[in-house]
């Protein structure tokens, strides 16, 4: 008798999607890295992904309509341009690329504006009126802009998808929306920046702020200039977002009562372990008993107990509150090269749901 296995049909319908990546820094990098060195991971998934488009700051942009060999551009050194590559130039061209390129899929992983999310928002505008899909990690132009831009994305027929906007691959916004159905979700609140609880988990330690703050640098969770991070401005921009996509608030990140780790001292959290809490950086979005959302970023020492209080190093987590099941809470890296690039994947899995017919707009 033939196992399940032998019984499949012999040949799969393999989908090949087109991709621009906007931006070749280290996530749409390793996002390559994963198409040249793994193509057995999506075709188990029923597609393959070619690669047509890549633009970027300094090595300009370069367009091959049969698929640009990805071995040889990674290999490019920092400094070096796509000029004299054919396709290339050393203009990143940007909206002519993501408007004339032959991609299916654009990837937006350019730098985070938190003040109008620019460039990126435009990105994302000419991809999806010129009838593209978008998968992005960028959190500027979901936190100040993710509800018109859903609804463009709806208008035009295509899916704008932003997992790794908050908790980078850790699948915490289509977690919420496809296995919490069902539930009231009442609150959501999380430790959202890596770097700040690294910090803080140091500070227990003994260490002071500014070594603690130079330890996750030389470790790379920290941004170069890690005032977003160790400020709360990295977090609120995360929060607005969850409220908005999660709570269905319209708030934009500035609604977001901020409080950053700079005033926290060795002392207090040395001091509060002692007592058996522990110093978190708490992203928060609440709804209150007359139904408005309100959202705070701020350090709160948490009694043990507490479904955030045992999240250390640079380990993310969200505790959703619900009223079937109360604390539902997932942990998992929040950064990471790697671990952002599988957010576009799962985004590019949802986009393949959706070409499918399988997840109506
Ligand atoms: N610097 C951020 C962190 C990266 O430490 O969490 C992700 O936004």
């Amino acid at each position: 008798m033939e196992d399940s296995i032998t019984a499949l049909p012999k040949e799969i319908n393999v989908t090949t999607y087109n991709l621009a990546l906007i931006g070749f820094g280290g996530v749409n990098r390793a996002l390559a890295e994963l198409i040249r060195d793994e193509p057995q991971r999506f075709a188990s998934l029923g597609f393959e992904l070619r690669v047509v488009a890549i633009t970027d700051l300094a090595f300009g942009s370069l367009v091959q309509g049969d698929g640009i060999d990805l071995a040889a551009v990674l290999a490019m050194p920092r400094g070096s341009s796509f000029d004299g590559l054919p396709g290339g130039s050393s203009d990143p061209r940007n909206e002519e690329v993501i408007k004339n390129s032959p991609a299916d899929i654009v990837v937006e992983a350019t730098f985070t504006s938190p003040i109008d999310g620019e460039p990126a928002v435009s990105h994302v505008k000419w991809a999806i009126e010129s009838g593209r899909h978008v998968v992005t990690t960028n959190k500027g132009p979901v936190a100040l802009h993710g509800t018109q831009l859903s609804k463009l994305a709806a208008n035009n027929g295509v899916r704008f998808e932003y997992e790794g906007a908050v908790m980078s691959g850790t699948p915490v916004i289509r977690l919420a929306h496809k296995m919490l159905g069902g539930l009231e979700l009442n609150a959501v609140q999380g430790i959202l920046n890596g770097t700040s609880n690294y910090v803080l988990g140091r500070m227990e330690a003994g260490l002071h702020l500014d070594e603690a703050i130079a330890e996750a640098q030389a470790l790379g969770y920290a941004e170069a200039d890690p005032t977003a991070d160790i400020g709360g401005s990295d977090v609120r921009l995360k929060v607005a977002i969850l409220a908005n996509e999660l709570l269905g608030a319209t708030i934009h990140p500035n609604d977001v009562e901020t409080t950053g780790i700079q005033d926290i001292k060795s002392d207090d959290v040395a001091q509060a372990l002692t007592g058996g809490f522990r110093w978190k950086l708490i992203g928060e979005a609440r709804r209150e008993s007359d139904g408005s959302i309100t959202a705070s970023v701020q350090p709160i020492a948490l009694p043990a107990d507490h479904p955030l209080a045992g999240i250390s190093g640079a380990t993310n987590a969200v505790s959703f509150t619900t009223d079937l099941l109360g604390a539902v809470t997932v942990s998992g890296p929040g950064a990471g090269r790697v671990e952002t690039a599988y957010a576009l994947i799962s985004d590019i899995i949802a986009v393949d749901e959706f070409a499918k017919g399988a997840v109506r707009a």
